[in-house]
């Protein structure tokens, strides 16, 4: 729906110097300037944000939660998908997860290892989730939250939810909640997003294994192959009390819809919400598959063609998929989101002789019959499939990747990017994974053979080699240098005029110690290869989610988790509140000078 603006010939700003200040670094003639932190009030009675940790879990409902990522502007004249609207909307933010010892006036309480206070975990599950907050800028005030909004919304972990799709009333997700199967609640780990050609937002379920625990000592391969363990990551399951015993996924009843042994099975899923209709049941659409699902975009669409949609599992020796829908886009139609819910599910495999595959994840398709009869892997029905798609995908000898994150799609040539973040489990290289002990990360890309998408074959390259001097390669096949040597590129995304936008996640020493200073964000000219470093974050943060207005003169962008590690006693960061505050994620709004578009 957004239109194409024309691309100046070349990045006309000076990078940014690689930096471990505590702020936000832009370059010369551009202002950043910090909104909706963690805690802002967006709904219901509006409560502010209080700075001890001292917010309750009704008020936590009511603010913008923890841990900004993945989110997209919607002109408030976009109902349906159309819409210009660039000085009012409606900002839809997902919160990954959350600091606990942050979240609290001094961290939370744990008793032998277990949680005893239920408001404090009722806390921290409103703080997950995602946040519908209506915005509206002036040019005397800037942008600002509007009070009294019909549409400001918060989707925690614990909202109700509609289970659509091929997998909907399977046996292996009925759970005491929902015995036939339909419903669930909450999302969680949303980490990136997408949006739909019909004006609605996509929020993507990725580290949610690791908050389940089971005391099972044989877990069924929809439990095994996606991680879960022993311990919860919280101790939600810890609490008595139906609303946190679902995180306890051991088995307790004779029936499995007497105990939640398959609550697990109803999350890693993508998640559609209605941002317009603060009424509506967030729906798991099944067809997209069940993953770490890190981000899913779209390629380019029309009315007429079907839909086409990428995802990647962000974890180490995972894949990157796509989905076709069965039927044709119709604009203005009310049942548009049923195409996320018949279709066809495939999975990347990457020759080495630069030629690609999509291999159909589908129990109807001979090829993947006989490649699940190959490996003795056996489904039941498609929605068996789906609920295990990891195991779907090993059958068919799909490409394992360095974890795949973010994708973007090239408004005007249709490529494809990918990062792929890092994996330093890696020890034999091939050709679209071409370093082991993959520190620094790599982009790819890719061609679809068919113009609309919806074909098996591809072509693709490397597009970048994240890393220092001495082991990189940029964009135009020179090493990286002072203006753009980066690591563990994440977040990815292309602007209105075919300039790609790269943020990164490093973290442990390459964070701390390595040559590349705090997180930052890269924009790139794939046709020019030019590369320079356009934002640099604050200390401990990642930088990640990335959307801007279409008139492109505001670009908002997340800054998660700053002085990650901190206590109350023991602040690594202080931004964006200054000395003695507690770090806040937050989004930054960055306009440039003379109200002039951003690039
Ligand atoms: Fe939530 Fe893959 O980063």
């Amino acid at each position: 729906a957004r239109g194409l603006l024309k691309r100046p010939s070349r990045l006309a700003f000076e990078a940014v110097a690689v930096t471990r200040a505590d702020t936000i670094s832009v370059p010369e003639g551009y202002q950043a300037k910090t909104f909706i932190p963690w805690g802002t009030p967006i709904c219901g009675s509006y409560p502010a944000y209080r700075e001890d940790g001292s917010n309750t879990a009704q008020e936590q409902a009511e603010q913008t939660g923890m841990h900004h990522d993945g989110m997209h502007y919607f002109p408030i004249d976009a109902r349906n998908g159309k819409g210009h609207n660039s000085e009012h909307g409606l900002l839809v933010v997902n919160h990954e997860y959350i600091d606990a010892p942050l979240l609290h006036p001094n961290g939370p309480t744990l008793v032998d290892g277990k949680r005893t206070i239920p408001e404090e975990v009722r806390k921290e599950i409103n703080a997950h989730g995602v946040s519908v907050v209506e915005i509206r800028r002036s040019p005397r005030n800037g942008w600002e939250v509007v009070g009294d909004s019909k549409f400001g919304r918060r989707i925690t972990a614990a909202t109700p939810m509609e289970i659509r799709g091929p997998a909907r009333g399977h046996a292996l997700l009925r759970t005491r909640y929902s015995r036939d199967g339909s419903a669930t609640r909450g999302t969680q780990n949303n980490c990136s997003n997408g949006f739909t050609p019909w004006g609605t937002y996509l929020t993507c379920e990725e580290n949610w294994a690791n908050y389940f625990a089971t005391q099972d000592s044989e877990l069924p391969r929809e439990l095994q192959r996606y991680g879960i363990g022993k311990t919860g990551r919280f101790g939600w399951n810890t609490l008595e009390g139906d609303e946190f015993q679902r995180f306890d996924a051991t088995r307790k009843a004779e029936t499995a819809s007497g105990d939640y042994r398959n609550e697990p099975n109803h999350f890693g899923w993508i998640v559609e919400i209605d941002p317009f209709d603060p009424q509506s049941v967030p729906v798991k659409h099944t067809a997209l598959g069940r993953f770490a699902h890190e981000g899913v975009i779209f390629a380019p669409t029309g009315p007429g063609k079907r839909l086409v949609c990428y995802s990647g599992d962000d974890s180490r020796n995972e894949y990157i998929y796509k989905y076709v829908s069965r039927d044709k886009f119709r604009p203005g139609r009310p049942d548009n989101s049923r195409l996320l819910d018949e279709g066809t599910l495939y999975v990347a495999r990457f020759n080495a002789d630069g030629t690609g595959d999509w291999l159909p994840l589908d129990i109807q398709d001979a090829t993947f019959q006989a490649a699940c009869a190959a490996k003795g892997i056996g489904f039941a029905d498609q929605g068996e499939v789906l609920i295990n798609t990891r195991t779907a995908a090993d059958a068919v000898g799909a490409t394992k990747m360095d974890r795949p994150e973010w994708g973007a799609v090239h408004p005007r040539s249709g490529e494809v990017y990918f990062t792929l973040t890092n994996n330093t489990n890696r020890t034999e290289a091939d050709a679209a994974n071409p370093r082991p002990d993959n520190a620094y990360g790599h982009i790819i890309r890719w061609r679809e053979e068919s113009p609309e998408h919806t074909g098996t074959r591809f072509n693709w390259d490397l597009f970048l080699l994240a890393g220092p001097e001495g082991d990189s390669r940029g964009p135009d096949n020179q090493p990286l240098g002072a203006d753009n040597i980066l690591a563990s590129p994440d977040g990815l995304w292309f602007d209105p005029q075919g300039l790609l936008w790269i943020q990164t996640d490093m973290s442990g020493s390459q964070h701390s110690d390595g040559p590349f200073g705090n997180n930052q964000m890269l924009v790139a000219n794939p046709d020019s290869g030019e590369l320079k470093r356009f934002l640099v974050g604050p200390v401990g943060c990642e930088v990640t989610g990335i959307t801007a207005t279409p008139d492109f003169r505001t670009l908002f962008v997340n800054i998660q988790h700053p002085g990650e590690g901190s206590t109350p006693d023991n602040l690594l960061s202080t931004w964006p509140d200054g000395p003695g505050k507690r770090p806040r994620s937050s989004t930054v709004v960055i306009t440039r000078e003379g109200w002039r578009r951003v690039l």
